[in-house]
């Protein structure tokens, strides 16, 4: 046996401890990948709370529904129509054009609440209110009034500045000309008790601190249900910042607006199908995806080339060539599949936005119910699994678009009509945090069912979920006649 010295068996052991918590580390992360490390789906899912959550979400669909009613559509159009309209009379607005119009003195803007009906997401609204002088009257420049420059809203962020990219005191809002720019940002915890608002990132415990009864709690989250922390505690947040359209501040991955709302698809001047010689690519890399999305994958195959890139499939695309991987779906295929990982209501992400609609192809979708992606996609620009009843009829569908350019083309007339906004995230923050005491208080009794209850996430397909709640209604029917 050869010789090994105490001290070298002692450097292994912390060798080992080093590199296990580095990779413990990095799976963590990996976990809650920020945007720009999720353009091509890496490994997210499948860790941490999804099991622990999955089981509950298993139990509870389809076990109560709270769905989807057939005149939401129209209303959401009514909202996004009379409410926007009127700030844009002055013009395209400033988050879309730089020199575009900024809201000032007199603009009156409505809607920037949620009201528990379905009122949108309110992005627009909110970048449109104005800075409001000390006697709560809305106008330009008012934060200077009569010399009394109007107080900084505090906010505290107990998970440290690092995860925002940003630096403390009021220079984000500044940098980014918002509107409303008297906020700044603060991570040190002596400042906790004072703060306007606390904004929890992705973790919550709760702070040590006596809470003023004027302190705004906000919960931000980034993921969808299935990958974030479990959280028991009652009436504990004010506000909320997800992806969720029923949230205070609304954080989607990508928000598009049309330049006129009333001009939502314009005639395609090239050809998007020419050249293609192939048909459904799909890049994936979390193959136990929950909603089952590779099953379905494999049956379409059957039916039509699908190419899978990445871990679950055949073919490679390296990592290094990120670019490239992207650019072969403009140049090579028609279709892309942009297949969630969770089917969870309003989640839709970069795996849509950026990889099928910043892609010269047609995304075929499955994730969000399909009105979610109506709400928040551009008009005609992509193609919904639960549009069919099987694999099979989508590729019947498939192969006729593949052979008829011009009905193919028809889903990329939105191209030209709109664009993907930045949605400055901090300016509606500081704007809400002055709009706050305006308006009555607001809690989240029950964050946990707000967020993860009811029908928000579930594990088969939305379409399964309304054929099965059409029935249950029809037998309540019959039992209430026959009873009758
Ligand atoms: C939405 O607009 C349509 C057409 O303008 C109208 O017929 C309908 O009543 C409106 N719905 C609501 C809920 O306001
Ligand atoms: C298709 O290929 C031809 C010939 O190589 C080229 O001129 C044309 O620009 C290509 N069209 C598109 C849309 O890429
Ligand atoms: C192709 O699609 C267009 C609709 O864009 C339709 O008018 C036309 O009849 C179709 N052509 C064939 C050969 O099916
Ligand atoms: C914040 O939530 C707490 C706890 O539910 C509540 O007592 C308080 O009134 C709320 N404050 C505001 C400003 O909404």
């Amino acid at each position: 046996m050869p010789r090994v010295s105490v001290r070298r068996l002692f450097v292994y052991a912390i060798y080992t401890v080093v590199v296990t918590s580095l990779v413990m580390l990095a799976f963590h992360v990996q976990q809650q990948n920020p945007l720009w490390l999720r353009v091509l789906e890496q490994s997210s899912g499948s860790g941490g709370y999804y099991q622990q959550n999955s089981k509950e979400i298993e139990d509870e669909a389809p076990a109560h529904f709270v769905v989807v009613n057939n005149d939401e559509k129209t209303s959401v159009d009514n909202v996004t129509t009379a409410n926007i309209n009127p700030l844009r009379s002055h013009g395209l607005p400033w988050y879309i054009k730089n020199d575009g119009y900024r809201p000032s003195q007199g603009d009156v803007v409505d809607n920037i609440w949620p009201d528990g009906r379905l009122n949108g997401d309110r992005i627009e609204q909110q970048l449109m209110v104005p800075t409001r002088d000390a006697d709560g009257i809305s106008g330009e420049g008012s934060s200077l009034l009569a010399g009394v420059v109007k107080p900084l809203k505090k906010i505290f962020l107990p998970n440290g500045l690092g995860s925002w990219q940003t630096k403390s005191g009021q220079k984000v809002f500044t940098d980014q000309k918002c509107p409303v720019d008297r906020c700044s940002l603060t991570s040190n915890r002596e400042e906790a008790a004072n703060a306007d608002a606390i904004m929890f990132k992705d973790f919550f415990a709760t702070p040590s601190h006596q809470r003023p009864p004027h302190q705004i709690w906000i919960m931000y989250m980034l993921e969808c249900p299935l990958h974030t922390q479990y959280i028991r505690e009652k009436d504990v947040f004010n506000w909320t910042a997800t992806y969720k359209s029923d949230s205070e501040l609304v954080t989607p991955y990508e928000k598009w607006v049309y330049y006129d709302v009333k001009v939502r698809r314009k005639p395609v001047t090239t050809n998007f199908a020419a050249n293609k010689t192939k048909q459904v690519a799909w890049f994936v890399s979390n193959c136990g995806a929950k909603n089952n999305r590779l099953e379905y994958a494999h049956s379409l195959q059957k039916y039509i080339d699908v190419d899978i890139y990445g871990s679950c499939g055949t073919k490679n695309c390296p990592r290094h060539s990120g670019d490239h991987c992207l650019d072969i779906l403009s140049t090579d295929y028609k279709f892309y599949l942009a297949f969630e990982n969770s089917n969870c209501r309003d989640y839709i992400t970069e795996k849509f936005y950026v990889n099928g609609l910043g892609s010269k192809v047609l995304p075929i979708v499955m994730g969000a119910p399909r009105k979610d992606y109506e709400k928040h996609a551009p008009e005609h620009s992509f193609i919904h699994v639960d549009d069919f009843a099987s694999p099979k009829e989508l590729a019947d569908y498939l192969h006729r678009l593949d052979s008829n350019d011009s009905l193919y083309n028809e889903y990329f007339e939105w191209k030209e009509t709109g664009q993907f906004i930045n949605t400055y995230f901090f300016c509606r923050l500081c704007a809400m945090l002055h709009e706050a005491p305006y308006s009555p208080a607001r809690s989240y009794e029950d964050f946990n069912e707000w967020w993860r209850g009811g029908t928000n996430c579930i594990k088969g397909s939305w379409r399964d979920l309304e054929i099965h709640r059409r029935k249950k209604k029809k037998k309540i029917m019959e039992l209430t006649q026959a009873t009758s």
